[in-house]
């Protein structure tokens, strides 16, 4: 049990890779609230997770979006398990169009979910966890799209570096406090979001540059979480893992 008795907030947890890190979370022994702005999609995730983990698993309906929503979840799932040892900041949106079409309403909405609610919850589960005195870990949702861009997605690209540099940032600034924050940059899963874009553009599940020849699948990505949050990543902060089956790796390939 590499999770016993921690408590760990996840967000954008009602489904996709954001379920499965709860689910293995839970499965290595932690206490989880799922956040996310479904409270139809949080339900039934709860109904999925909790028959195995009766008592350690918890929902917080919130719309990351508004941030006076945001605060007041982030204090209910904090006291919900008495403290917070662990914050997942998973949840993310995208749109696919071209650059010279984005209206400033999505770059908006793909920066309020993907860097400020990061930014914000991670502030937050901070100061908590440098008042608990126990330190803590936080892991934070960014891309391959964070490390080299891929057409029809700026706003997004953008959003996945700046998630990279904030990682950064709170890793120098908060080692001091026990807490440990580190990003994990997927390459392509197949979710509810990634077959959307998908279907949009009718892309193929993953690319051939991939030396691995296939997608990651949501319990590849879950187990990269497990070990950052996990006191086996005890020496690990400020980094990045690529988790994308070598196709960065691969960025000379014709
Ligand atoms: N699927 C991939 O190929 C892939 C690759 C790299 C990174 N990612 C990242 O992984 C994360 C999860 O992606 P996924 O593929 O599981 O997506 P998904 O759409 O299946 O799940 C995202 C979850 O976030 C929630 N969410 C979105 N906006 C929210 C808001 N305003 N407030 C609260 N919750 C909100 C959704 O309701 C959903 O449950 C995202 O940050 C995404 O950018 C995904």
């Amino acid at each position: 049990m590499r999770l016993r008795g921690k408590r760990a907030l996840v967000t954008g947890a009602a489904r996709g890779i954001g379920e499965g890190i709860a689910e293995r979370f839970l499965e290595e022994g932690a206490s989880v609230v799922l956040l996310d702005r479904s409270e139809t999609e949080l339900k039934a995730a709860l109904s999925r997770l909790e028959t195995r983990s009766p008592g350690r698993v918890a929902i917080e309906v919130c719309d990351l979006a508004d941030e006076a929503g945001l605060e007041r979840a982030a204090h209910c799932a904090f006291v919900r398990f008495g403290c917070i040892d662990i914050l997942t900041n998973n949840a993310g949106i995208a749109y696919r169009e071209a650059f010279l079409s984005i209206p400033s309403a999505h770059w908006n909405a793909v920066f309020d979910i993907n860097v400020r609610a990061t930014f914000r919850l991670g502030q937050l589960a901070a100061s908590r966890m440098i008042a608990q005195g126990s330190g803590g870990s936080i892991v934070n949702m960014s891309s391959k799209n964070g490390l080299a861009a891929s057409s029809w997605l700026a706003h997004y690209n953008a959003s996945k570096a700046a998630v990279i540099l904030l990682t950064e940032s709170m890793a120098v600034e908060l080692a001091v406090h026990g807490i440990r924050v580190n990003a994990v940059a997927p390459g392509f899963v197949d979710t509810p979001l990634d077959r959307k874009l998908r279907a949009e553009s009718s892309l193929p599940a993953y690319s051939s540059r991939t030396p691995m020849k296939r997608g990651g699948t949501v319990e590849e990505i879950a187990n990269v979480f497990l070990f950052l949050a996990s006191d086996e990543a005890s020496y690990v902060t400020g980094s990045t893992l690529r988790v994308d089956g070598g196709h960065l790796a691969n960025g000379s390939e014709l």
